[in-house]
Order: C-alpha cells, then structure tokens, then sequence
C-alpha cells in the first residue's frame, strides 16, 4: 500500500556511518516533479566532503579493518540482513521513490523488488569468488586471487534511482570494495534511507558512505579524487566523457560506464500476435515515461505490416493515463524535471518540422507538474533527429523497412550501442538480427528483459564494461598473481 505522505527522515550526508551537514552549511532543494513542490532539503555535498567519505571509506578499507578481516560469508549475511530491512520499509521506500522520482507507485515497488533480488544475488558471489592455479614453466606454481578493487566512486542517475544503487552496491559489497556514492541531485531519497538501513544491518564504518549534491562539484570531486580506485558512472554520454578525462589527469582510476542509447527493435512480418508485438515495443520505450537507458526509441517495422502496426500503437498510446504516481488508475507520471521536459517537447517540435508524422500525443498536459502525453511518431526516416538522438521522453518513432540486411546496418548506423530487440517466429531471423547487431543487449520476442544474472552494458559509445551478472562483479576485483618457487631437492 502507498503511503502518500512519506515522512522524510534523512537529508544529511552519510559519512562513516553518521548522518552529518555539508561543511560549507549548504543544502538543495528536493522536488516532486508531479506537483513542482518542494518535498525537503537536502545537504550538499561538496570537494570536502568528498574528501571525508573518501577518507572514512579508505580506513574501512585498511587491511586490518573490520571489513578487510570478516569472513566473505558474513558480508553475505550483512547484504541479506540489508535485504531483509528493505523488505520491512518496502511500501514506505517505494512511495519515497514515487514522491522524488514521480514514477507510478506499482513501477517504484518493482524497482525495490528488483534492487533486494539484484543485492541478495551479489550476497551469493560473497564467498565464491576464487582464482585459478596456473601450470606455469620451471619449478614454479602461479595462482590468481581476486581482491576488491579498493575505494569505490559511484554516480548514478536519476530515473531509476533505488535500482542503480543496488546494481552498484552488490558487486562492490560483494567483492569487498568501500563505497562513496554521489546520488543524482533530482533524486537522492531513496539512497540516504538505504544508507541508513546498512547502518542498521550492521555494516561498519567506512564501507558506505552516500554524499547527494551536484555534478560538476560532488562528483567532479569523485571523479577527480586521487584516492579513489575505480569509478562507476551511470548517467549521459557527454559526463561519460568528462568522468574519463578527470580519471586520466588524476590518478589513472579504472572507470567503468553505463551511458546514453538509441536503441533498435526490430518487427518482422512473420512477428505471430501482432498486439504483442505492439505491446512490447510499445512497453520498450514508454515504460518509465521513456526514460530508460534501454529505451527502444528506433521502432523499425516491416513494410507489410507496418500501417497496421502505427495504427495500433497510437490506440495503445492513447490508453495510457497520466497523472499522479500515487493514484492507481495512472500508468505514467511525469518526466523528472522543466529541463527534461522541455528538452523532450523541443525533441517533438523537431520531428514535426523534420517531416515526420505526429500520430498522437506531442504536448504538455496541464499546467502544473512535468507531464507529457504519450507521443507516436510514423513516417520516420533515419536522419530526423528523433530518429538519432537520445530523447529520454515518451516518443516512439516508427520506422519503415524492407529487408534484413537493410535493417541491421540501418540499426547499426548510430554511435550508441546499448541494447536493441527482435520480434520474428523464425529462428534463424533472430539469430542472424543477433550477431549482426552491435548492442551489449539483444531481446528477442521481448524487451528490456534485465536480470541480476545477466550482464549489461553498451558497445560504443554507450558505455564500457558491464554491470550484472558476473562480468558486473569482475569489474569490481583486481587479480593478483602468486608465484611460489618449488624447492627441486629437500
Ligand atoms: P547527467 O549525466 O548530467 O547526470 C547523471 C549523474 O552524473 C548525476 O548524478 C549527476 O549529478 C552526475 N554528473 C553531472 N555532471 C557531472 C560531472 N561533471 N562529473 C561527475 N558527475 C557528474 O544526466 P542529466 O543531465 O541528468 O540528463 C541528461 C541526459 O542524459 C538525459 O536526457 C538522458 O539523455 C541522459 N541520461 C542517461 C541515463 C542513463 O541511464 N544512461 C541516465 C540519466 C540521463
Ligand atoms: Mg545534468
């Protein structure tokens, strides 16, 4: 059950296990972007702080530590016990997360299914992570150990602030990192009551430290920071780069990326139901009002089936019904802020003036809250601009085409490289769609299928390195290589 007023309970900076102000004093304000009211405010981290969680996180992380020192069995059942306390505050985390973010209360208890699904599976790594022994020449034996990378700097994003934690935490906990994360300045709720549940799970200090504020100050200062090992970034491909630069003039950190997409998805004639194949392409860059890293926003259909497919996908559109997150007839609530909104509806006028055909929706809807309805564009070509730039917004653009080959290097032809989909009955279609296609993701007969087990990440420019899975926990270990010489005589 929603809780429609959730009492905020944090909204300091969580550092070494306290909840303490800024140094400078300052603070920020937190908005409901359904109704543009101030919800709280929030302290605001800045290079100084930055450099306490850094310091708080790199004592944690001393040899001798207690976290350095506990078993790899116990940091599971620490993880399993933030779990547990997750389950308890639930309905009161999720409706946090629809008051901040403005997702639909039923998409926000989801996410927090999926983040206790995503950190339990990482608490299974715990005590599983081995090397190898090596048979290497001489009389010497070699073995790998796999050892936490060290301090860790996370940024994430704010559209699905609550899962993006948990894609980060697990591993580095899993792996036995320390963590200073930076939460998005549009959504930082949600982090600062999960920091404050790993304090009652009983992580020590140091191992999680959680400073809201602003990129280019808190998290330039994360991914400037000498002392910090790694960073793990989440967010547009333009910071992508700024993140890489900063680790490049510091200290060679290692990076790791999840960035922008213009994802493909791709629907063969021979598709079987058509409503489902509607449905999913429909549901692929709709869900979360669009914004989605994965979001399908290239829909290339095929030309025998492709008036009919438009006409459907304008009356699925049509169905959606915007409103407050917390009201349960709503499937949609609004875009996070004026910017993104804006920056959508600037997207649509274009489409209009690049000649593509606007099927339903294109506008604001009210006056108050950042709410776009639903938008379908036909008669997309592959060099309008919504047909090649990340939107992040609720417009799908349908394309036309003829053949496979044309297909794959037309869903090819952009820098992006995240995820893209495949609807077809045959087999030997999708398999081919499937290796041709330069996507860290390929759907077939759905979308957006993310699991905790399986890795994601973007070819390209949409990123490097994956998260999930067990590709997700490697990016988070170092190897070292033990060589021991074997005495030839006694
Ligand atoms: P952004 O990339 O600016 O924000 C993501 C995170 O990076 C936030 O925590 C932010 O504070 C931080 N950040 C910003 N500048 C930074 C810097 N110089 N150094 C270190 N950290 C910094 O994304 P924004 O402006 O909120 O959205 C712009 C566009 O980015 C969206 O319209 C969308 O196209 C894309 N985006 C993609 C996401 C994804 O999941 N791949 C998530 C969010 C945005
Ligand atoms: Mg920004």
């Amino acid at each position: 059950m929603a809780i429609h007023n959730p009492e905020i309970k944090y909204t300091k900076l969580f550092i070494n296990n306290e909840f303490v102000a800024a140094e400078s004093g300052k603070e920020f304000e937190v908005i409901n972007p359904s109704t543009e009211d101030v919800i709280c405010r929030v302290s605001e981290a800045d290079k100084h702080d930055v450099d306490k969680a850094v310091a708080a996180a790199r004592k944690a992380f001393h040899r001798t530590s207690q976290w350095r020192t506990m078993d790899a069995s116990q940091r599971a059942i620490l993880m399993h016990k933030l779990c547990d306390l997750i389950e308890r505050d639930m309905n009161y985390l999720a409706s946090l997360e629809s008051l901040d973010n403005g997702k639909i209360f039923a998409d926000s208890l989801g996410d927090l299914e999926y983040t206790v699904k995503t950190i339990r599976y990482y608490a299974g790594w715990c005590d599983k992570v081995q090397g190898v022994t090596i048979p290497c020449d001489g009389d010497f034996i070699s073995m790998t150990r796999k050892e936490p990378v060290g301090v860790v700097g996370q940024i994430i994003p704010w559209n699905y602030p609550v899962m993006m934690l948990a894609w980060k935490w697990g591993p580095a906990l899993a792996a036995g990192c320390c963590i200073v994360m930076k939460p998005s300045e549009l959504t930082p709720l949600s982090a600062l009551y999960l920091a404050a549940l790993s304090k009652e799970a009983g992580f020590p200090d140091g191992v999680i430290n959680v400073v809201p504020g602003f990129g280019p100050s808190a998290g330039a200062a994360v991914s400037e920071h000498h002392d910090i090992d790694k960073v793990a970034f989440t967010g547009s491909t333009a910071v992508g780069a700024l993140v890489m630069q900063a680790a490049g003039k510091s200290n060679l950190k290692r990076v790791t990326f999840e960035l922008g997409g213009k994802s493909p998805i791709v629907v063969f004639d021979d598709c079987g139901d058509l409503d489902e194949a509607v449905d999913t392409c429909h549901g692929g860059v709709m869900n979360n009002h669009g914004q989605n890293c994965c979001a399908a926003s290239r829909c290339y259909v095929q030309e025998s089936i492709y008036d009919e497919f438009v006409k459907r996908s304008v009356a699925m559109a049509s169905k959606r019904v915007i409103g407050d997150p917390f009201d349960e007839s709503s499937t949609m609530g609004p875009l996070i802020n004026r910017v993104q909104m804006d920056k959508v509806l600037r997207y649509i006028e274009s489409g209009k003036k690049e000649g593509a055909k606007l099927e339903c929706g294109g506008i604001r809807k009210g006056s108050k809250g950042f709410f776009v309805v639903p938008t379908v564009f036909s008669n997309v070509t592959d060099e309008m601009t919504i047909a090649k730039e990340e939107i992040f917004g609720p417009v799908q653009s349908i394309l036309k085409f003829s053949t496979m080959d044309e297909v794959i290097d037309r869903a090819n032809k952009t820098t992006y490289g995240l995820a893209s989909g495949v609807i077809t009955k045959d087999i030997n279609k999708a398999l081919m769609f499937a290796q041709g296609i330069k996507s860290g993701s390929v759907w077939v007969n759905t979308y957006d299928l993310c699991q905790p087990q399986s890795p994601v990440g973007g070819y390209k420019q949409s990123g490097q390195g994956r998260e999930l899975g067990e590709a997700g926990l490697e990016e988070y270990l170092e190897t070292k290589t033990i060589t021991i010489k074997i005495p030839s005589k006694f």
